[in-house]
């Protein structure tokens, strides 16, 4: 099997003054990036390590979120951990406008907050809260606002 199971416990940089989002590559998400509808994987920097802030950033019309919180969604923009609150495994594939993690096919929908909508997971995908530089990036502004992985509940 090529899926990766998550296994260490995310800590967490200290945010400041916001820390920029970057694709694999390490460059940027400017603002212009996604079109709505689309998703795709980013990483705060700086972080302790690539692999412990793995987040799907997705985008869609503001007016399509149905709990859209304050400082959490900006431009269209939402961004939720990548890890599977189950077991840790990558969530990443998709039906429809789900995410869905494909060890054991729990179901987020990131137009609610990533709650739960199939499958075992207990709970949402923790959200990032982010906004936008004057520079027309991508930041966050913050630590997830719950536990990252397996746990937390
Ligand atoms: Fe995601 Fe089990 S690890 S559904």
């Amino acid at each position: 099997s090529t899926t990766q199971v998550f296994e260490r416990s995310y800590e967490g940089p200290i945010y400041s003054d916001g820390v920029t989002l970057v694709d694999g590559e390490g460059e940027p998400i400017q603002e212009g990036r996604l079109s709505e509808g689309e998703h795709m994987t980013v990483f705060p920097e700086p972080r302790p390590g690539i692999e412990d802030a793995p987040t799907l950033l997705v985008r869609y019309s503001e007016s399509a979120y149905s709990n859209v919180k304050e400082g959490f969604t900006v431009s269209g923009y939402a961004a939720f951990s990548k890890v599977c609150t189950h077991a840790g495994c990558m969530v990443g594939n998709r039906d429809g406008d789900l995410l869905v993690c494909p060890c054991h096919f729990g179901k987020f929908d990131p137009l609610s907050g990533a709650s739960v909508e199939g499958g075992p997971p207990g709970r949402a995908l923790p959200q990032l809260p982010i906004t936008i530089s004057s520079d027309g990036t991508l930041i966050a502004t913050g630590d997830f606002e719950g536990p990252v992985g397996p746990g937390g509940e």
